[in-house]
């Protein structure tokens, strides 16, 4: 295992995962991803959350190094997501002795996944409290929803490390040497993006802590410059785009519509557009045209009728973006059909559930193939979306 050193009373023992063919059974992650898990060694030793069962023993091997024979006191369980929490079964079997910690509803968890009885070993904690390790203190704040319900994350006061649960996540494995931004934005839009109100919430709380190293579950652990990092999560749970660019979503079966996409682009880029990405939705990877849509400010979506609807690549991107609460972006739409075009009214049916979107009306209806009077509606778009 690379050495990760992140003080010398903490250590980390999580592991990488550089083979998982889907995070979450929807995720490429070309980069493999991590599951972290931390030690305090202290006058008590805690255990800050399990990893996923793909890596058990590795984590388990580097438990022993760390604990050189020590017992488990504690247990921390920020969340009850298998990727962390698997192994709390097999660690309370291991160490008898060990007192499990969450709060309410991490225990209502725990005796969903598990079978062990905790019956005198659990701490059930609640917003605020205190777990005295001796030299270490750690605090408990609640992270409903960021990502599931019962995430809470720990402040460790004496070195100021907040331990953030999924919060400040990344995919990408830690042997990878890669920039954080892309990887942590495809990451937070696409788990934790619905939760922009929570996110918002649990940095109100971290404002009022002194932090000098972010802990996560998944990706680098953080030990400079956290104000960029933070402000990376205030912007995106806010949903304000991060920087200005047009991106072209097309959903193409035999190529024309795809046409009209790579040449509206050609257009965008001859006037200007700071910045143009085109994503063919039947091939990309879903995931980061999601992260796309949210990075920039415009999106202009272009789909083939299909069924009496639209393409089933577009209309599943777009549930997408239903689902993790798009909104605040400025939107226009291409549609394209050979007998009855559906694909124009689908779209804007999706679209009329989000918030704060400035679509351009009206949208542009192409026949089969473009003609000279749809490359000059294109025209007419490229102008409008470039003259702001
Ligand atoms: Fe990394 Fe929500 O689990």
């Amino acid at each position: 295992m690379k050495d990760i050193t992140i003080t010398d009373s903490i250590r980390y023992v999580g592991a990488d995962d550089t083979t998982i063919d889907l995070f979450e059974s929807q995720y490429v992650v070309p980069n493999g991803v991590s599951y972290n898990s931390y030690v305090i060694l202290d006058d008590k030793v805690a255990v800050m959350d399990t990893v996923d069962t793909r890596a058990t023993q590795q984590w388990l091997d580097n438990l022993d190094r760390v604990l050189q024979g020590r017992t488990v006191d504690y247990l921390i369980v920020s969340h009850m997501e298998p990727d962390h929490a698997a192994n709390i079964q097999l660690l309370a079997e291991k160490y008898p002795t060990m007192q499990v910690v969450g709060n309410a509803k991490t225990f209502t968890m725990i005796g969903q996944f598990f079978t062990v009885d905790l019956t005198g070993r659990s701490i059930v904690v609640k917003e605020g409290d205190t777990l005295c390790l001796g030299r270490h203190t750690l605090q408990f704040f609640m992270a409903p929803m960021v990502h599931w319900p019962e995430v809470m994350v720990s402040y460790e006061q004496t070195e100021k490390i907040l331990f953030s649960a999924d919060g400040f996540g990344k995919f990408g494995a830690l042997s990878v040497d890669e920039p954080w931004d892309c990887e942590a934005r495809r990451y937070y839009f696409n788990i934790v993006g619905k939760y922009g109100a929570q996110v918002q919430a649990l940095l109100k709380k971290a404002a009022s802590l002194d932090i000098a190293i972010i802990c996560p579950l998944h990706g680098p652990i953080l030990k400079e410059n956290l104000g960029y990092y933070i402000g990376k999560y205030d912007l995106w749970s806010r949903y304000e785009p991060e920087d200005q660019g047009v991106v072209i979503a097309y959903a193409s079966i035999h190529g024309h519509t795809a046409e009209a996409a790579r040449k509206l682009a050609g257009l965008l880029e001859a006037k200007g557009a700071p910045k143009v990405v085109l994503h063919d939705l039947a091939r990309c990877d879903m995931a980061e045209a999601v992260e796309d849509a949210f990075r920039y400010d415009r999106l202009v979506l272009a789909a083939a009728s299909y069924d009496g609807g639209v393409f089933p690549c577009m209309e599943d991107f777009l549930l997408h973006l239903k689902a993790k609460a798009y909104q605040k972006r400025t939107l226009a739409l291409i549609e394209n059909g050979s007998w009855a075009p559906s694909a124009g009214k689908c779209m804007k049916a999706i679209l009329e559930g989000m918030k704060a979107l400035n679509i351009v009306e009206p949208f542009i209806s192409i026949r089969s193939s473009m003609k000279p009077a749809d490359e000059a509606a294109l025209e007419a778009l490229a102008n409008r979306l470039t003259e702001a």
